[in-house]
Order: C-alpha cells, then sequence, then structure tokens
C-alpha cells in the first residue's frame, strides 16, 4: 500500500502556511477588535441547556474555514455513521465500536454481524433496573437479613473511572445507598474502604470486562474473603455481582449466574459507564437518574451525527485541539471544571483522551510523522488556580484550556456560586487579554510605586495573554447535562482520532507493563533469576533483602 503523506496533503499545506504567514504571531487583543467573536465563534443549544464559546481562540474566520476544509477531507462524519451503524472501526481487533448503542434511546436496530444488538442491551438495562430498585427499596437483602447500605465497585480503568466520576459529579441526588470504588492493587486502597464496612449490609460489584484484570481479580479475591470469614461460603451469593463479558470467568470466580450483568466486546472498557459498568450508578442515584444521562449522551449523539461541520460541537473541539497540538506544538490540553462535583473529571478524561489516541501507527500501519493525542490534566477551579494558575499565565509554556462552568449552582450556598463564577469568567479573560506593559506601568504609578520600584517590578507583572481557551456554559449540572458534557469528549476524541488517521479504540500500549510484571511477580517471592538489565535488577534485590 502506498504512504499517504497527510502532511502533504493541500489542506495541512494551507493550514501550515496559513500559521506561518498570519496567526503566529497575531494576538487575540487584536482578534478581538475586529466583529463580534462571540457571535461568530460559538454555539449556543438551548434544548439541552449548552453554550460553547470558542470565540478566545487564537483563529479569524479564514482558520475557522481551513480547519473545517481538512476536517470535512477527513470525512469524520463518514467515519461517525461506520461507528454508529456497527462497522467494525476498530480493524486491529476486529471490533465494532458501539457505546452509542447502549444510549440509542429510539431504539432503532442496531446490527453487529447482521444480529440487531438492542434487544440484548435493552435486557441488560431492564436488570441493572430491577437490581438498583430492589437494592433501595431493601427487596435485595444481604445473607443475614439486613438492608444493603454500602456498594463497593471493585474495577480498574474504565471499569471504574467513569462510574466513578459519573458517582462524584451526581453525588447531590444521592439518598438511600453509599458507593465506594477500589481500584488499586495496592491493598490500602481495599484495606481503607473495608475497615468502613460491615458485611452485612455491603454489595460488591464486581467490575471487569475481561475478568482476568489483576488488580481486579486481587481486589474481588480479598473482599470474598473478607466476607467467607465473616459470614461464611453461603453469604457470597447475596452480596457478590459481577459486570462482564467474560460470563465463564465470572463463573469460575465462583458468582452467581443470576447475578451476571453482561456486556459486550463492542463496548470499550473507556467508553462503558454507559453499559451494565453503570450500575454502581444506578444503585447509588437511581435508575431513573441513570436513564437520564443516556438521554443525555444520546441528544449529543444526534448533535454530532447530524449537525453541519460548523456548528458540530465535537468536531469544532477536535479541529481546535488539531489546530495547537499539530501547529502550535502545545503538548498538553488542561481541563478545569468550575465544579467541585467534577473533581475526578479530569481523570476519567486522561484515561477516555489518552488510552485512546496515544497512538503512532495510521489507517496504513506506517508511522505517523506528525503529533497525536495530547496529554490531558486539569483539576477544578478555584483550586486550581492557587496551584498551578501560574504557570498558565505566566510560564514559557503554551496549554490551551477548557473550562467549564455552570450557570445555576445544584445547590445554592450563600453567594459562593456567583464568587465562583465570577472567577470562571476572570479567567479565560486574563488568559486571553493579559495586561500590557503600558497598562503594569500605569496600575503601578496609580498604586504609588517609586519610579525604582516600577522598573523593578514591571517586567514581572506584565501577562502575554494570547492564551487560548473554550468556554463551556451548561445551565445546570443534571444527569442529562453530564451525559451531555461526556459525550461531547467522546466524539472530540473520536474525531480527533479520524484527523491523526490513527485507531482511537484499541490499548496495545497497555499489555507490554502487564506481561513484565507477571515475570517480575514471582521472583518478588522466590527471589530474582539474574535475568533483568542492572537497573530493574538491583531494585528488585533491593526489594527483596529489605522487605
Ligand atoms: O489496562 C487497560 C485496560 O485494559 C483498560 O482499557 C480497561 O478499561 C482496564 O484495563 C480494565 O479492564 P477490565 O475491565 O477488563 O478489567
Amino acid at each position: 500500500m502506498c504512504k499517504f503523506e497527510l502532511k502533504s496533503t493541500s489542506c495541512w499545506q494551507n493550514l501550515q502556511k496559513h500559521y506561518n504567514e498570519e496567526m503566529k504571531t497575531i494576538h487575540l487583543r487584536d482578534l478581538f477588535k475586529n466583529g463580534n467573536r462571540f457571535n461568530e465563534f460559538s454555539v449556543s443549544d438551548n434544548s439541552i441547556g449548552i453554550t460553547f464559546d470558542y470565540s478566545k481562540n487564537i483563529i479569524n474566520s479564514k482558520t475557522f474555514k481551513l480547519l473545517m476544509d481538512f476536517a470535512k477531507e477527513a470525512k469524520i462524519s463518514e467515519y461517525a455513521r461506520k461507528m454508529f451503524s456497527g462497522e467494525k472501526i476498530n480493524w486491529t481487533e476486529k471490533r465494532a465500536v458501539l457505546h452509542t448503542a447502549l444510549r440509542n434511546r429510539s431504539n432503532r436496530p442496531v446490527y453487529v454481524d447482521g444480529k440487531d444488538v438492542m434487544p440484548q442491551i435493552n435486557a441488560v438495562l431492564s436488570k441493572m433496573e430491577k437490581l438498583s430498585n430492589d437494592l433501595r427499596t431493601g427487596k435485595w437483602i444481604g445473607f443475614t437479613g439486613k438492608r444493603i447500605t454500602d456498594v463497593v465497585n471493585i474495577g480498574i480503568g474504565g471499569s471504574d473511572l467513569g462510574p466513578k466520576m459519573v458517582c462524584e459529579a451526581l453525588k447531590y441526588y444521592a439518598d438511600v445507598i453509599n458507593v465506594h470504588f477500589v481500584s488499586n492493587i495496592d491493598g490500602a486502597d481495599i484495606y481503607e474502604v473495608l475497615k468502613k464496612l460491615n458485611p452485612q449490609t455491603t454489595l460488591f460489584i464486581i467490575a471487569s470486562k475481561t475478568f482476568t484484570t489483576l488488580e481486579t481479580i486481587t481486589n474481588a479475591l480479598t473482599a470474598r474473603e473478607w466476607l467467607i470469614d465473616q459470614l461464611g461460603g453461603k453469604a457470597v451469593v447475596n452480596h457478590f455481582v459481577a459486570l462482564s463479558t467474560n460470563v465463564k470467568k465470572v463463573k469460575e470466580f465462583g458468582i452467581d449466574e443470576n447475578n451476571i450483568f453482561e456486556f459486550w466486546n463492542f463496548v470499550g472498557g473507556r467508553y462503558s459507564l454507559w453499559s451494565a459498568i453503570g450500575l454502581s450508578i444506578c444503585c447509588y442515584i437511581g435508575f431513573e437518574k441513570f436513564a437520564e444521562l443516556l438521554e443525555g449522551a444520546y441528544y449529543i449523539d444526534q448533535h454530532f451525527l447530524n449537525t453541519p461541520y460548523e456548528k458540530n460541537i465535537p468536531i469544532i473541539m477536535a479541529v481546535l485541539g488539531f489546530w495547537y497540538n499539530n501547529f502550535f506544538n502545545s503538548s498538553t490540553c488542561a481541563v478545569l471544571p468550575y465544579s467541585q462535583y467534577l473533581h475526578t473529571f479530569a481523570a476519567y478524561l486522561q484515561q477516555s483522551d489518552m488510552e485512546s489516541n496515544g497512538k503512532t501507527i495510521d489507517f496504513e500501519n506506517n508511522r505517523v510523522n506528525y503529533q497525536t493525542g495530547p496529554i490531558i490534566w486539569g483539576q477544578p477551579g478555584t483550586n486550581g488556580q492557587h496551584s498551578f494558575y501560574q504557570l498558565l499565565h505566566q510560564g514559557t509554556k503554551f496549554i490551551p484550556c477548557d473550562f467549564i462552568g455552570y450557570i445555576n449552582p445544584v445547590k445554592k450556598v450563600g453567594d459562593h456560586h456567583e464568587k465562583l463564577m465570577a472567577n470562571y469568567f476572570a479567567q479565560t479573560q486574563a488568559l486571553a487579554f493579559g495586561l500590557t506593559r503600558e497598562q503594569v506601568i500605569a496600575k503601578l504609578n496609580q498604586a504609588g510605586f517609586s519610579q525604582e520600584d516600577i522598573k523593578v517590578l514591571t517586567n514581572h507583572k506584565i501577562f502575554d495573554g494570547n492564551r487560548p481557551t473554550n468556554s463551556m456554559l451548561i445551565s445546570s449540572l443534571t444527569a442529562k447535562t453530564l451525559g451531555a458534557l461526556i459525550a461531547l469528549y467522546e466524539h472530540k476524541i473520536f474525531a480527533q482520532g479520524i484527523i491523526w488517521r490513527i485507531n482511537s479504540f484499541d490499548q496495545w500500549g497497555v499489555e507490554l507493563g502487564k506481561v513484565l510484571a507477571n515475570v517480575i511477580l514471582p521472583e518478588l517471592k522466590n527471589g530474582s533469576k539474574n535475568t533483568h538489565d542492572s537497573s530493574t535488577e538491583n531494585l528488585i534485590k533491593i526489594f527483596n533483602s529489605n522487605k
């Protein structure tokens, strides 16, 4: 197959030329002098209550047009339709990619290998509804007849980060059930959770797509031992359920067949919170709210499929990320929610984005000669402002940021929300426009500083500005808008994968470390075999001789 040179395409070349000749040194201060940028560069959708303002990006009408040309040439919409219709777009694993079918509220058939998958999806959703209702109403009781008060989700990666993020985000709506998450193989994780719990009132959800993941199986075995020690082996059936594609392995583990909530290989781990993996969410906030989450995501699925490129929020998010990643050489992207409820959102997105687009091999199996997925990181505002924002404003790194904020707080507490949001608005303004030398000197003079002090301080107080941001302004944090927000990012990631011509749905890069850990584990129990490099060998020896 002949090598496809993405960087040689006219669309890329046009963007490169435009960047070099017009945009490399332009400033947002100048860009904002012309016209109403908000009108030109924002999308508001009142039905779902989301405004996406991307006017504080280093783009003009021409940039936008060239980015749209690029996106169209990449055929994002055509690929999206392939994904939604069950084509096996995850070609290295020969799998369809159908997290969208899990939230297909239209219930229109979706086929994989000629079989409509909607009946099986609906059957599992009904089973989730029943279990969560039974648990929340006290119909499902523990082995000794007590009501279940605590649910522990044991899983890692996609079997942890998604449901944990959603439970944290929608915590306000929780009522009768407490939820806990155990993911790390570090015994400290499960120890600290179990020490607070009573086995008689605890239900363990073992969440693992493969049911072979070392961390999850180790934690599940420890949980089972803890339960059996106190209640005996017969109690397992009342206190363990499993979420998995691997029914055989679940049964071998000893979990009752009726307590298995299945999902399928067409659901990627990091896209699985909409599947049975969402059971902890249903238990925590009720199935109705979980259904609202699905509704919100479905709404964005329709937006992504049916909206022209120029008004398509995930596509715009994707091309802006591409613009900075591949022309401005930015290597990271900060996600900054102004909501404490979203405090694990960046951690969730790290897997979602970096496991998807941290790739180097393109559609034709060639190594790419351009940058792909960025490093995703972030923390909620305003906390981040008192930690890393200094670098965002005055550091040497160029870091595009996404600001996520809500118009109405989930719970009004005094004037906290106005104060929070004043910071949300102020930060994107400061990042874009900064403070010029003239402005700094004027302010220092006004404040009565001596000319000598002004000389010393001026450079330190200048803010260059020209730091791009997106502002996502959402009506309020509900299950529906959260579902929409997650789906926006999922489709942004998908669209970028298409732009970079990589497979966003495999994750071979996580394998090698797992294989090597399996080789090393016996050496930590029985002594090393002198087969490693000198660094690893000596570290293992120090560990073994001092433990
Ligand atoms: O190690 C990466 C990974 O395979 C993720 O893709 C996945 O979400 C996680 O491990 C957990 O896998 P499982 O659900 O099969 O236990």
